[in-house]
C-alpha cells in the first residue's frame, strides 16, 4: 500500500519529464532540401552530393523550381534569402523586384483617382523589374564553391527532358487556362490543356538558362535576352526598358534578429515585412506561457490573433523599401513599445480593428509563391522564398524566353487605404516610386536554439506568410510537435484589416468558433483557402535532419 501511495505521489513528477519528440518527416543524416517539387529538391541534393555547399544547392534549386514549378518558381520574379553559415555568420539577400523607371505614384489610377481594375495584377502593366537571376548570380559569386556550369547544367538538362505534370498541377493549369489565353492569345504554350502524367518540356527556358550559365548576370540583364524581354513587355503595354534591366541589382541586407525565450530567430528585413512583423508578434506573446494554453486552443488563438492584429497594423503603416522610407525600427521593435501595444488586451473579449467592412475584400488568391529550405553537410543553412506574386504572376508568358513575368507591382499601395489582392491596406511608406521595391510579406527564417542551428522555415501565402511561419515555429518549440506534424497542423490567420480570423477548413471545432464569436471575434465564413505551404527542416538532438514537406502541395523533402 505504501508503495502504491508513493507511486501515485511520484506520478505527476514522472509525467513532468517530457517524452522525446519523435520525428514523423523524412530523415537525413547529412544534408537536405525541402521544396515544392521533388525534381527541385533532388537537384539541390545532387549538387551537395557532388561537393557543392548549401549556396550552390540554392542556385540550382531556385532555377529547378522555375522549371518544375512554373506556378511560382521563376526567372521573371524575385525573392529573399536568409542564410546562416555553419560557424554562425548570418546574412540576407534581397532579390525583390522593383518599380521601373517610368513608374509613378498614381500609375494605376484613372482620371477620377480610382484604382483601374486588373492593371496592377494582370498582364504587362503589372510587371516589376525581375530580381531572381541577379539573386542567384550574387549568391554564386559570393559563396558558391562549384562553377555555374556544374550548378546549372542539371537544371538545363531537366528543362530539355521535361517535367511530369502532377494531379495538383493539372488542376491548376486548367484553372488558369482562360486567363493565360486572355493575356497571351490561344497559341500560348499553356493553353494546350496538359493532363496529369503528361511531360512538359521547356526548350526555350533551357536556352535562356544556358545563356545565364555562359554569361552570368549579363546573360539576362544585358544584350539579346534583355532586348527581347524589354521589347516583349513593352509590345504588351508594359513599362520595363533595357535600362531598367541593366540597372537591377540584388542587395545584401542584414536580417532582423530577436530572441524569443531561448530561441534566436533570424528572418528577412525590409523591404520584406516578414522579420519585423514576426518580431513584434513573438515579443507581444513572450510574457505568456503559451505551452500551458495548448496548441490551437481558444486562448492561444486569441493571444496570437491580438498580437498579429497589432503587428500587421504597424506593418501596413510603417514598412516599405528602406532605401526610400525611414522605418522607425528603433521604436517599433522595443520591449516598451510592444508592451504598450498589448495594453488593453484581454482574454475576455476581442479588440476590434476598425470600421472597415470585411467581405468586400478577397483575402488570398491561393498558393503562388514558393519556399525552400536547405541544410548542407557542413551545417550551412539557407531559407529562401521566391515568387511571381499571383499564380503564374501577371500570366504574361514570353514564348521566346520560356518565362512567366511577375505581377509584383500589386504589392505596392496603388492608392492609400485601398486593399491590394491580399486585402492589405497600404500607406505612404509603400507608395510607388521609380526603382523602389514593393513591400513583401515573404519570411524566410532560420532559428537557433542555445546558439546552434534549430530550424529552417518559410512558406508562400501572401499576407498569411508571417503568421504561418510564426505558428510553425511555435508548434515545434511550444507544443513539442515534430517538424512534419508542425507543418501539417491546421493554421489560422488575422491581418488587422479586414477584421476577421480565417481558419483552415479542417481542424477547428464549431465549439471553439462559437466561443470566439461570443467574445467579439469576426470569423471569415466560407471556405478560406489559406493553407500556405510550409517547407522546413529541423535539426534533431542527435544532429540528423527532419524535413517537414507540406502535404497541401506536391512538396518533398530529399536528403542523404
Ligand atoms: O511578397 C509578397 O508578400 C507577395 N508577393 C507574396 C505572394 C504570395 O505569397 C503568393 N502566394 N500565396
Amino acid at each position: 500500500m505504501r508503495k502504491l501511495i508513493l507511486f501515485l505521489f511520484l506520478l505527476p513528477l514522472i509525467n513532468c519529464k517530457k517524452a522525446p519528440v519523435l520525428p514523423t518527416g523524412e530523415i537525413a543524416e547529412k544534408a537536405m532540401v525541402v521544396s515544392a517539387r521533388e525534381e527541385a529538391s533532388k537537384i539541390g541534393v545532387e549538387i551537395m552530393k557532388k561537393g557543392g555547399n548549401a549556396f550552390d544547392a540554392m542556385v540550382a534549386t531556385e532555377m529547378a523550381l522555375a522549371v518544375s514549378f512554373p506556378f511560382a518558381g521563376n526567372l521573371g520574379g524575385g525573392g529573399f534569402m536568409v542564410y546562416r553559415k555553419a560557424e554562425g555568420d548570418i546574412g540576407g539577400l534581397d532579390y525583390r523586384e522593383k518599380a521601373p523607371l517610368a513608374a509613378h505614384r498614381d500609375m494605376y489610377l484613372d482620371s477620377l483617382g480610382n484604382v483601374i481594375p486588373n492593371m496592377s495584377t494582370v498582364g504587362a502593366t503589372a510587371v516589376g523589374v525581375p530580381g531572381t537571376v541577379a539573386g542567384i548570380i550574387e549568391v554564386h559569386k559570393k559563396y558558391g564553391s562549384l562553377s555555374l556550369e556544374e550548378t546549372l547544367q542539371p537544371v538545363i538538362d531537366l528543362a530539355y527532358r521535361g517535367v511530369v505534370v502532377t494531379e495538383k498541377q493539372a488542376k491548376r493549369l486548367e484553372g488558369y487556362k482562360e486567363r493565360f489565353i486572355e493575356v497571351n492569345g490561344d497559341s500560348t504554350k499553356f493553353a494546350q490543356g496538359f493532363k496529369a502524367g503528361d511531360t512538359i518540356k521547356y526548350p526555350q527556358l533551357a536556352k535562356t538558362l544556358t545563356k545565364i550559365m555562359n554569361e552570368g548576370r549579363d546573360g539576362f540583364y544585358k544584350g539579346e535576352t534583355a532586348r527581347k524581354l524589354a521589347s516583349f513587355i513593352q509590345e504588351n503595354g508594359g513599362f520595363i526598358t533595357e535600362e531598367d534591366l541593366e540597372k537591377y541589382e540584388a542587395k545584401w541586407r542584414y536580417p532582423v534578429t530577436f530572441n524569443y525565450k531561448d530561441l534566436k530567430i533570424i528572418s528577412m528585413s525590409p523591404p520584406s515585412s516578414g522579420g519585423v512583423t514576426m518580431n513584434q508578434i513573438f515579443k507581444m506573446m513572450e510574457p505568456y506561457d503559451l505551452a500551458s494554453f495548448g496548441h490551437n486552443s481558444e486562448k492561444t488563438i486569441q493571444l496570437f490573433t491580438e498580437a498579429a492584429r497589432r503587428a500587421y497594423a504597424d506593418r501596413n503603416y510603417f514598412l516599405g523599401d528602406p532605401d526610400f522610407t525611414d522605418i522607425p525600427l528603433d521604436v517599433i521593435l522595443t520591449d516598451d513599445y510592444l508592451l504598450q501595444r498589448m495594453e488593453g488586451f484581454s482574454f475576455d473579449k476581442a479588440t476590434p480593428s476598425s470600421e472597415v467592412s470585411h467581405g468586400e475584400v478577397e483575402i488570398v488568391e491561393s498558393m503562388q509563391t514558393t519556399h525552400y529550405s536547405i541544410v548542407d553537410s557542413q551545417g550551412n543553412a539557407i531559407s529562401a522564398t521566391t515568387t511571381l506574386n499571383g499564380g503564374y504572376g501577371s500570366k504574361l508568358y514570353s514564348e521566346e524566353l520560356g518565362i512567366f513575368l511577375n505581377n509584383e507591382m500589386d504589392d505596392f499601395s496603388s492608392k492609400m487605404g485601398v486593399p491590394n489582392m491580399f486585402g492589405l491596406i497600404g500607406a505612404e511608406a509603400n507608395s510607388i516610386e521609380p526603382e523602389k521595391r514593393m513591400l513583401s510579406s515573404m519570411t524566410p527564417t532560420i532559428v537557433e536554439k542555445d546558439g546552434t542551428l534549430y530550424m529552417v522555415v518559410g512558406t508562400p501565402g501572401g499576407s498569411t506568410i508571417i503568421n504561418f511561419v510564426a505558428q510553425t515555429i511555435l508548434n515545434v518549440y511550444e507544443f513539442d510537435f515534430s517538424m512534419q506534424d508542425a507543418v501539417n497542423a491546421p493554421r489560422f490567420h488575422h491581418q488587422w484589416l479586414p477584421d476577421m480570423i480565417l481558419f483552415e477548413e479542417e481542424g477547428f471545432s464549431d465549439e471553439l468558433k462559437t466561443n470566439l464569436k461570443d467574445k467579439g471575434y469576426n470569423l471569415f465564413e466560407g471556405p478560406a483557402r489559406i493553407g500556405g505551404k510550409v517547407d522546413a527542416i529541423k535539426i534533431l538532438p542527435d544532429g540528423r535532419l527532419e524535413g517537414g514537406a507540406d502535404k497541401r502541395g506536391d512538396d518533398k523533402a530529399v536528403g542523404y
